[in-house]
């Protein structure tokens, strides 16, 4: 009952701030970072509501190829089957409910850990040993539960929520925002899984806005971003918001290949910033793709899915040049560390007594747009009836 009254004006207070104009509003309560009946809310309202990016397409081209991830408390897999078709499936097994599958990787048939149940990569049941015959019979025509998957732009989006509008109307005011870049060609050529202590929010907030940029990471990406020149859209969006960039001619990375023949002008040294609601964040470069995909597992934890991925003219001219991707790669993972540095510690430091929220810049506009979307889908009574 104590954490319901936390709840509700922990939910006022956002949407005090919500309402309030961007150059006047302040970050979050530190609590929402903190409270578990919050983050039971986020799950509920929001990771087994929303569309959630559990990563690239290209990395799931064969048959079997698999990976898994949880919506709130569901896990689910989503898997290549024999007819090239990408599916997803409740991770939970129709015997006693054992998890079936386990990070990333391939399996041609889905054999449970437990007792051995085998399932199709179509997710039919195909073997469930020493179980009566007469309810064998029955079983032959049991199926995982199937789960709503999307493809938009080669991203891979899963959701519970059957009611949700498909992705492409979700993102349809992005569309023409990113679709010079042809992102959907894209070639992956690095994705791993994280573990950091955080909450998940942090993350996204740290990963929407700019203004750090000069001071986290001045070793870094720090050192090209003129961040006078920023822009932001007009509108607001209920799915997503994003930022444009630019980055100076000394950039080792952000500029258009001289056979990428799309892009012109300026757009070959800006990139876009979308963020997906609720976790699903990326820049998209016109030489490259970075991204960060959110999994929360508890309060103080968070999977990350990482990936780079390269233009097709960038890939096709990296035959003789072999150590072009691992330093790339180097050079990224050195710019997360600075930011897990800070989202980590922010973590520790919001959990203290006199920690209180200090007024926004506008370089992070963004994250009032994030406080915008937390507001209206975690108040129930505005979210219900409505799936954008
Ligand atoms: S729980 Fe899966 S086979 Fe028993
Ligand atoms: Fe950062």
């Amino acid at each position: 009952m104590k954490e319901d009254i936390r709840t509700s004006r922990l939910l006022k207070q956002i949407s005090k701030i919500a309402k309030s104009p961007v150059l006047e509003a302040s970050a979050m309560p530190p609590q929402v970072y903190h409270s578990e009946d919050f983050f039971k809310l986020e799950k509920e309202q929001l990771f087994a509501r929303d569309w959630i990016c559990v990563g690239r397409e290209d990395n799931t081209r064969a048959p079997g190829d698999f990976l898994t991830w949880k919506l709130g408390d569901q896990p689910i897999f989503a898997i290549r089957g024999e007819d090239s078709t990408l599916r997803a499936f409740s991770n939970v097994c129709l015997h006693r409910m054992m998890p079936l599958l386990e990070g990333t990787g391939n399996s041609k048939t889905i054999v449970c850990p437990y007792h051995a149940w085998t399932y199709g990569n179509d997710g039919s049941l195909r073997n469930a040993p020493l179980i009566e015959k007469k309810v064998q019979a029955h079983l032959k025509r049991k199926r995982l539960p199937r789960i709503r998957l999307e493809i938009w732009k080669g991203w891979i989006y899963v959701t519970l929520n059957k009611d949700a509008k498909s992705v492409a109307s979700q993102l349809e005011k992005l569309e023409p925002v990113v679709s010079p870049y042809q992102m959907e060609n894209y070639v992956s050529v690095v994705h791993r899984d994280y573990t950091w202590q955080t909450n998940w929010k942090l993350l996204v907030e740290n990963f929407m806005e700019g203004y750090h940029l000069p001071v986290v990471h001045n070793k870094t990406v720090g050192r090209w971003f003129p961040s006078k020149k920023t822009k932001f859209p007009r509108q607001r969006c209920n799915s997503f918001t994003y930022q444009t960039f630019i980055k100076d001619e000394t950039a080792l990375y952000g500029g258009a290949h001289k056979k990428n023949k799309k892009l012109r002008g300026i757009q070959r040294h800006t990139s876009i910033m979308p963020t997906i609601f609720p976790s699903h964040m990326y820049v998209l470069a016109p030489d490259h793709l970075w991204y960060l995909t959110l999994n929360p597992i508890n309060l103080g934890e968070v999977k990350i899915r990482f990936g780079l991925s390269l233009a097709p003219e960038v890939n096709q001219s990296l035959k003789n040049n072999s150590s072009f991707v691992s330093d790339m790669d180097d050079f990224f993972e050195k710019v997360n560390a600075e930011d897990k540095k800070i989202v980590e510690a922010l973590f520790e430091s919001t959990s203290s007594l006199l920690a209180a929220p200090g007024p926004l810049s506008w370089l992070e506009r963004e994250i009032h747009d994030f406080i915008v979307y937390l507001s209206k889908r975690l108040n129930r009574r505005t979210f219900e009836g409505s799936n954008q």
